[in-house]
């Protein structure tokens, strides 16, 4: 298998962490690249569920290494709670994961000031919907390059003086304009010198690590985390997350040339959900979207909340294959959609009066849009015993024939259950 990233190509929770645990088997390193704990990512093995925020999902792989690189901003309390979780359950971390130095800190007040903003802005309408972990914060504090990184745990005196620095600053904010009480920078040092010296046997130089294991032609699988859709640089913008989670991410997130990458495989619903604010033309509502939204388990894997439901999108799928690079499809939940007599397919937009095809840059323009569905011919079988495409009924190969033809990509995988072993090749 040559090198190949697995990129949501919607607003994520498309089934990632799914499709990177069945192409593990032939990976020799998973990396995560960017996002952080935001990312709730399912795999389910022998009615065994699994959740993983920041640890890659191929972990439970046992050959396969497993890699958080320097664009993935880590809150080390949420990842050791992760790992022992993960051990009491018979993961070994021992030569099997490896830590960026260079990664970004989420740190206590990330979180607080995530928090604070949502809560402002909720006020006048702008709110995000964040899930609350602090991700925004902690990357505007690298792009203001007042970070702090895992590289400083092993450095008590610079830790403390950062510190000292960042919180004399946003005390400011948090005492005068947000009414709390202010942070203690030697007690937040304390803890995070001792999860430093938790997480030390994982750190390394993790692009020293992945350049060696390219130049000895081992096998990379990049795990994109959220989707194309929330990229901060190509989605429904300001209704996104704070990183690339776009294939454009993957060298800026791990230190690799672009030319490392062979392979890109986008991973769509074969409907479409989204967690939090933001525009969304297809979404439906009611009794229909309460009904798929219960048979799909359409729960945020990290919050808990309920994700909105619409039908596939073409519009934004076909911006999110251009945008990548997008070289085959995974298509995850067919096994949702049985039952229904048409299954709409949104192909395009009508936007004060005329068609659109294009992804709009504005996301008050793209809540203005409306869908122009497909009918496509349903089906009725259930289809999560199917175990190849030919046991696919007709109704539901035509679907996915329909949706290669609109994007111009071939779909190779295709998945009909959360279980592992119900993922099968495309023919
Ligand atoms: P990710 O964030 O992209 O990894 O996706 P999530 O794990 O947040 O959400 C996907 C959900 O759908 C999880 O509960 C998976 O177990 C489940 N899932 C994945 N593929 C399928 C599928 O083909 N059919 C069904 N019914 N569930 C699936
Ligand atoms: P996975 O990797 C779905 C959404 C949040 C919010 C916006 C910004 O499991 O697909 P943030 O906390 O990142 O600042 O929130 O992005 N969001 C996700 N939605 N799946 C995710 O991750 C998400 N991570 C963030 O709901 O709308
Ligand atoms: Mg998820």
């Amino acid at each position: 298998m040559p090198s190949v990233c697995v990129i949501g190509v919607q607003w994520g929770d498309e089934g990632k962490g799914k499709i990177v645990d069945f192409l593990a088997e032939k990976a020799d390193f998973v990396v995560r690249y960017q996002g952080g704990a935001n990312a709730g990512h399912t795999v389910v093995i022998d009615g065994q569920k699994y959740v993983f925020h920041h640890v890659p999902s191929g972990i439970l792989n046992r050959r396969t290494k497993c890699v958080i690189a320097n664009g993935v901003v880590i809150d080390p309390a949420t990842l050791i709670e992760e790992m022992e979780d993960l051990e009491k359950r018979g993961v070994d971390f021992r030569n099997h994961l490896y830590i960026s130095d260079r990664a970004h800190l989420v740190m206590p007040y990330h979180k607080l000031f995530d928090r604070f903003s949502e809560t402002a802005a909720s006020k006048n309408g702008m709110k995000i919907g964040t899930t609350l972990r602090g991700i925004g914060p902690c990357y505007q504090d690298k792009v203001a390059r007042r970070g702090i990184r895992v590289c400083n745990l092993y450095d008590p005196p610079v830790l403390r003086a950062r510190l000292r620095q960042v919180l004399s600053e946003k005390n400011v904010l948090i005492r005068k304009v947000y009414g709390e009480k202010p942070l203690h920078p030697g007690k937040i040092a304390d803890d995070y010198l001792r999860f430093g010296r938790r997480l030390r046997p994982f750190v390394v130089d993790t692009i020293r690590l992945l350049h060696d294991a390219t130049a000895r032609g081992r096998q990379l699988l990049f795990e994109g985390a959220q989707g194309t859709l929330l990229s901060i640089d190509f989605g429904t913008y300001p209704f996104v997350t704070s990183s690339n989670s776009d294939a454009c991410g993957i060298s800026q997130g791990t230190g690799l040339p672009p030319a490392k990458i062979d392979r890109i495989i986008g991973v769509a619903k074969a409907y479409l959900t989204r967690v939090g604010e933001g525009p969304f033309p297809s979404e439906i509502k009611g009794k229909l979207a309460s009904e798929i939204r219960e048979k799909g388990g359409e729960y945020g894997a990290t919050t808990g909340r309920p994700r909105r439901v619409g039908w596939l999108d073409l519009v934004g799928a076909s911006y999110a294959v251009r945008i990548n690079g997008i070289n085959e499809l995974a298509v995850t939940k067919l096994d949702v959609l049985s039952g229904q007599s048409k299954v709409p397919v949104c192909v395009a937009y009508r936007y004060r009066g005329s068609l659109v095809k294009e992804f709009p840059p504005d996301a008050a323009a793209l809540a203005k849009c409306r869908p122009v569905l497909k009918m496509m011919k349903g089906w009725s079988e259930e289809l999560s015993e199917c175990r190849s495409w030919r046991e696919l009924p007709p109704a539901a190969r035509q679907y996915l024939r329909f949706v290669e033809d609109s994007l111009q990509t071939p779909i190779s995988v295709v998945s009909v259950s959360h279980e592992r072993n119900r993922t099968f090749f495309a023919e």
